[in-house]
């Protein structure tokens, strides 16, 4: 299939209670991964990047490996940017041929925040393509950005409804409920009288971001509770390592690189079919298809 917008169907399974996994993909091999795995399962994905990411290998490049990679399947697969504050670098995400994109202006005074995603709003409307906006203060570290313990802040409720207010489009909108970046030192605590409090008056799909290190329990508590969009980026790095260096150390002589990228892909194949099982959208491909001519 061509690369879709993320928004209809995110809108659809918030209405029927599954999650989406997006996942940040690191090169050819781990997006390949993402993409196999949703097919495995019959499910929607998101490939999401991170400008980190994006800068590293170029725009043009991602596009092309995504836009290949969903050609060759009949899942959806949308292609996102994650966390980026840069007006300039979302204009040549959405150029190259993105299909989403997030704009972060969570470290910003909510004023400024807002007045900054109206701007990014205007773009992806006038381009066709879905939007992602933050407010509060989600912790941890992605990418470039740290967000220390004491200065992660919940999304103000108020300012969620007047954030949203001028974006009615918005494809997926992120309050920080809780959750974190990174691993969690302990369990993550995370405000669900906020969340449901927000999916009563905003009915936007939420994006639930740091989802490695959560529960079985807390991923169903949240989809339930209108999260959408649900992130992953930690563990898939993880596996990404950890699959090499394991081979490597089990099979010391081992010297075909191929090998080592097969596991590589197998490894995290394998986390994405077993999030996707969790996440509740296994077989929901034509359920995602089905709102696809609708407006991102
Ligand atoms: P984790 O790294 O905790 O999985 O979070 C991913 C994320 O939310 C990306 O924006």
């Amino acid at each position: 299939m061509a690369l879709v917008s993320m928004g209809p169907m995110l809108k659809r399974a918030r209405a029927q209670g599954y999650g989406i996994a997006a996942y940040n993909m690191i090169d050819y091999n781990s997006a390949r991964a993402v993409v196999e795995g949703a097919q495995a399962l019959d499910a929607p994905v998101i490939v999401q990047v991170s400008v980190k990411t994006v800068k590293h290998w170029g725009y043009t490049p991602i596009a092309h490996w995504v836009r290949d990679l969903a050609a060759t399947v009949d899942v959806p697969v949308a292609l996102h940017l994650d966390h980026c504050t840069d007006l300039d670098v979302l204009r040549r995400c959405i150029d190259a041929g993105w299909t989403s994109v997030m704009f972060d202006g969570s470290s910003l005074p909510f004023e400024e925040n807002l007045d900054k995603s109206l701007k990014a709003y205007a773009m992806t409307e006038q381009a066709g393509v879905g939007l992602e906006a933050e407010i509060g203060a989600i912790g941890g570290v992605e990418d470039d950005k740290h967000v220390n313990e004491d200065e992660a802040r919940l999304a103000n409720f108020d300012e969620c409804v007047r954030f949203v207010r001028d974006m009615p489009n918005l494809a997926v909108f992120a309050p920080a409920i809780g959750t974190a970046h990174g691993m969690y030192k302990g369990e993550a605590k995370i405000a669900y009288d906020l969340l449901e409090r927000i999916t009563a008056s905003i009915s936007i799909p939420i994006a639930l971001h740091g989802g490695t290190g959560l529960t079985e329990e807390q991923f169903h508590r949240c989809i339930a509770g209108g999260c959408a969009k649900v992130n992953i980026s930690t563990m898939h790095k993880m596996l990404y390592i950890n699959s090499f260096v394991k081979l490597k150390e089990q099979k010391p002589n081992l010297e075909e690189p191929l090998t080592f990228i097969a596991a590589q892909n197998e490894a995290m194949k394998e986390d994405v079919k077993s999030v996707i099982k969790i996440f509740g959208s296994a077989g929901k491909a034509a359920d995602a298809r089905s709102v696809l001519t609708q407006r991102h």
